[in-house]
């Protein structure tokens, strides 16, 4: 049995990822592949409230990184694991590369201790490598524009939502800088312009796969 395709989908708040979420699954099962969508911090019933938790509560930010990395051993064990042994395709909005870009660039946790988490929660895959994403795509747009459509929506802000500017500046960069390392994984995707030039740009992205 051929192991699933593991895509994940970053970006900052407002990068328009949502959009693209649910496009690029029905775009994935018309070509036959079984796709499970899913999303962190989340995806699993315990993962769900951790979720509550992290976007409500004020926490010491160690804290934040260990609860958004606590989810994330459970999705794995529960969800996405199986699902890609199955043959599956996993699909998830947000993964590891958002523990870097928030709790690392953003709040400005050590990069070591972070790299300490993943190697722990995402462990030796069978062939030798610690599990990664097959495939990244990060929707990117500046950050003023993702800041104007945040406070442009009806409802109210969550924790992270509720940042200032520099807050995600230092987020985007610090996405921007692993695409640069991950030259192979991370995709960049501009999101700034119409929506269906951004999905032919992802279809020719997962042509690839
Ligand atoms: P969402 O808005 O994409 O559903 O994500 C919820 C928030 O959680 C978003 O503001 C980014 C944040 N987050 C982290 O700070 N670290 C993480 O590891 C993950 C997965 C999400």
């Amino acid at each position: 049995m051929t192991r699933g395709r593991f895509i994940t989908l970053e970006g900052l708040d407002g990068a328009g990822k949502s959009t693209h979420l649910d496009w690029l699954v029905a775009r994935l099962r018309s070509r036959g592949h079984v796709v499970v969508q899913t999303r962190e911090p989340g995806g699993t019933p315990l993962g769900e409230k951790l979720r509550a938790l992290l976007l409500a509560e004020p926490m010491h930010l160690e804290t934040e990184a260990l609860l958004m990395f606590a989810a994330r051993r459970e999705h794995l064990a529960r969800v996405i694991e199986p699902a890609l042994d199955r043959g599956d395709w996993v699909v998830c909005d947000r993964f590891t590369d958002a523990s870097f870009a928030y709790q690392g660039g953003g709040r400005g946790l050590a990069r070591e201790k972070l790299a300490l988490l993943e190697q722990w929660v995402q462990g030796e895959a069978a062939d030798g490598l610690r599990l990664q994403p097959d495939m990244t795509l990060l929707f990117d747009v500046p950050t003023e524009l993702a800041r104007r459509r945040i406070l442009g929506m009806d409802r109210a802000l969550d924790r992270f939502e509720q940042e200032q500017g520099e807050f995600f500046e230092r987020v985007r960069a610090e996405y921007l800088r692993r695409a640069e390392n991950s030259r192979g994984r991370i995709r960049i995707v501009d999101a700034t312009g119409a929506i269906d030039k951004i999905q032919q740009s992802l279809e020719e992205i997962i042509a690839t796969l």
